[in-house]
C-alpha cells in the first residue's frame, strides 16, 4: 500500500509505505524505514536496519513492515530568502505554537503532525545556524524518538544534565541520514536536544 501524505507540503512530499513487496522509488528519494522488527530489502541485496535512513535513486524496494519515502527534500534550497520565507509563513513557530516565554525568538518551525497507527511525524525548519532546540529527557509518553535530517546538517547532543555545557557526545545528521537510538532497554533517554549546524530541516519521528 503506498498513501501520499500531505502534512509536508507544498515543500515536501511523502509517501507512507505499508506491506509493498514491489515497488520502485522515483529519482532521487530519503528511504525511512519506520518498522521496529522488519528490514527493507533494496535490489533484493541490500537490508535496510529497522529505524535507519538511507538515499535511494530509482532503487527497487521491498517493505514487508512500514517505511515513508521523501521523495523532493534534495531540491530544497535554504540559502534562498524567498523558500526560507515561504517555510515560515506556512510552518508555524513554536513560540507560535505555544506562547511559552522559553520559545519566544527560538528559529525552529514546524509543519502540522501526522499520525498512523503508532507513528507521529512532523517536519522542522532550522531557519538559523547552530540552534540549539530545548534540553530535555521525557517526552509525551513512552516513545522511541528519531531524528531524520533531509535538508543540511545537524546533530543530536547527549548531555549530563539541563545545563548547555554538560555535552558528553554528539551525533552527527547529515542529509539522507538519522542516528542509532538514544534511548535504553527501558526506554529511558539521557538529556539530550538536537542543534542545527547548519539551517536545515529534519523529520521528527515518535514510535510507540
Ligand atoms: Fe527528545
Amino acid at each position: 500500500m503506498i498513501q501520499r501524505l500531505s502534512f509536508g507540503e507544498p515543500f515536501i512530499e511523502s509517501r507512507y509505505i505499508q506491506d509493498e513487496a514491489d515497488y520502485t522509488t522515483p529519482g532521487h528519494c530519503i528511504l525511512i524505514n519506520l518498522d521496529i522488527e522488519k528490514s527493507i530489502l533494496l535490489e533484493g541485496v541490500y537490508s535496510l536496519p529497522p529505524l535507519t535512513a538511507i538515499r535511494t535513486c530509482g532503487t527497487h524496494i521491498q517493505v514487508p513492515g512500514k517505511a515513508l519515502l521523501i521523495c523532493n527534500a534534495g531540491t530544497i534550497d535554504l540559502t534562498d530568502l524567498q523558500t526560507l520565507d515561504c517555510l515560515r509563513k506556512v510552518w508555524k513557530s513554536n513560540w507560535e505554537l505555544t506562547h511559552l516565554e522559553k520559545h519566544r525568538g527560538v528559529p525552529y518551525y514546524k509543519s502540522s503532525r501526522i499520525t498512523i497507527d503508532n507513528i507521529t511525524m512532523n517536519f522542522c525548519l532550522v531557519s538559523e545556524p547552530n540552534s540549539p532546540s530545548g534540553i530535555h529527557r521525557e517526552h509525551d509518553g513512552k516513545i522511541r524518538e528519531l531524528h531524520v535530517q533531509l535538508v543540511g546538517e545537524g546533530a543530536v547532543d547527549l548531555m549530563r544534565s539541563e545545563d548547555p555545557s554538560s555535552m558528553f557526545a554528539s551525533l552527527s545528521l547529515t542529509a539522507g541520514t538519522t542516528h542509532i537510538p538514544t534511548w535504553d532497554v527501558e526506554g529511558n533517554y539521557p538529556w539530550h536536544r538536537f542543534r542545527s549546524k547548519t539551517r536545515c530541516i529534519f523529520l521528527a519521528v515518535e514510535i510507540r
